[in-house]
């Protein structure tokens, strides 16, 4: 007898880029095998019209509204995914938490970390409410691979590691400006709000948690046309290289996070690479196939290249020879999303928990603050240390 699968009724707060994908997601759920899980997108909301049209497609669809609290008072719904501007994410957010609805937010999970902070604080008044937050590179299951073989021991004491996320679409200095490229929507931490999370998802799931960290932060590009094209401010951060000290028991290990918007040749690549004293990995997005691991065997070393198929955390129907992208990655992250929600991840790779996610805000505090001291600063950590083991609801 098979088990009973539970329906999970979604809705979608900010239907943009990624509100689309995630319906997308949802709508390619039969992919997967055996989930114990069924979300059903039933309510979708955006301030704008057009963004709603978008979503008749969705045979599930029946509530379209432009007022985000429809979906809050709507008994129906289970879970909210929230994908909005930075500066919205606070009251949104706090909102889904305090009408009792599961929430999937969209990263960075605040746009500071004052509002970061206060939106854990308020999931303590409503610890019935499961929340996590989003983010998807690490579920290519290249970076899986990379991931266990780093969790198996294959590196011995860490040398050094590095987490990357670029792309080059501000390379154009005439793009006209976006919500994303202006500190009152994006946040004072600029492109690490944007791709940051990205960065820290799989070192933080491998306790890998900064301790200090010095910041080489970069605004390329200090103005933009509007959409009338007259040049306004574009005052956010485009390039952030932080250089972080991890303590393991073998000694302190330097952890290099590079987030770019503006990386030429780059077009949304994501890179971790790892070695040690026994061992290393690397795998890039930009070769989703590849994963190279360093054997090190009676003196030589080599970098032997391992070729992925589609398998990543939840098996999926998919030929497993055949290729992986970006929209597979999103499939899985929200596999995890509900799998965890339904207490049944066990020892699988999981979404970003909100402690992780406070966590990256008090990395980017820090950074900002190396940058204008222009010196390594401590990363307050007391915190980190409830990262590492497994996520309760
Ligand atoms: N996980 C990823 O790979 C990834 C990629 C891109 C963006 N993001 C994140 O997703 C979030 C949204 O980014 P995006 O690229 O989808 O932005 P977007 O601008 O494409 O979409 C945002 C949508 O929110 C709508 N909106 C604005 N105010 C609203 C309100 N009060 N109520 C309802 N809808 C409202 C807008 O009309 C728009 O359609 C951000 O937090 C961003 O950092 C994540």
């Amino acid at each position: 007898m098979t088990a009973a699968i539970e329906v999970v009724n979604v809705g979608i707060i900010g239907g943009g880029l990624m509100g689309k994908e995630a319906a997308a997601a949802i709508a390619r759920w039969p992919a997967l095998l055996d989930h114990p899980v069924r979300p059903r997108l039933t309510a979708v909301c955006d301030v704008s019209e057009g963004a709603l049209r978008w979503f008749e497609r969705m045979e599930t669809v029946t509530t379209t509204t432009t007022d985000y609290r429809d979906l809050l008072a709507d008994d129906r719904l289970d879970v909210v995914y929230v994908a909005v501007r930075h500066d919205l994410h606070e009251q949104i957010y706090g909102d889904v938490i305090a009408a009792g609805k599961d929430l999937l937010a969209e990263k960075p999970f605040g746009i500071d970390l004052a509002a970061a902070a206060r939106l854990l604080g308020l999931m303590d008044d409503h610890p019935e409410v499961f929340v996590r937050c989003a983010s998807e590179m690490p579920f290519f299951p290249g970076a899986q691979e990379a991931l266990r073989h780093v969790r198996g021991g294959g590196l011995g004491q860490v040398i050094e590691a590095h987490s990357t996320f670029s792309h080059s679409s501000d390379l154009d200095a005439s793009k006209p400006i976006s919500w994303k490229r202006q500190r009152k929507f994006c946040g004072d931490a600029g492109v690490m709000n944007d791709l940051g999370m990205h960065v820290v998802h799989a070192p933080f799931h491998l306790g890998w948690t900064p301790v200090s960290v010095y910041a080489i932060l970069q605004d390329l590009v200090p103005e933009r046309p509007d959409a009338a094209g007259a040049l306004v401010p574009c005052d956010t951060f485009e390039n952030a290289t932080l250089v972080c000290s991890v303590e393991e028991r073998g000694g302190a290990f330097p952890l290099t996070l590079g987030m770019k918007r503006i990386d030429p040749g780059q077009k949304n690549t994501w890179s971790f690479r790892a070695t040690g004293m026994e061992g290393g990995v690397a795998f890039s997005t930009r070769y989703p196939k590849s994963v190279h691991v360093l054997r090190i065997d009676r003196g030589e070393q080599a970098w032997v290249e391992l070729e992925m198929g589609s398998q990543s955390v939840f098996p999926t129907v998919t030929g497993s020879i055949f290729e992986t992208g970006f929209s597979d990655a999103i499939l899985q992250m929200w596999a995890a999303f509900l799998a965890e929600r339904a207490g049944v991840l066990a020892d699988r790779f999981g979404c970003v928990t909100p402690a992780e996610a406070v966590a990256s805000h008090r990395l980017w505090t820090a950074a900002l603050a190396s940058f204008e001291s222009r010196a390594a600063v401590d990363v307050p950590f007391a915190e980190h240390r409830s990262m590492g083991g497994p996520t309760v609801r």
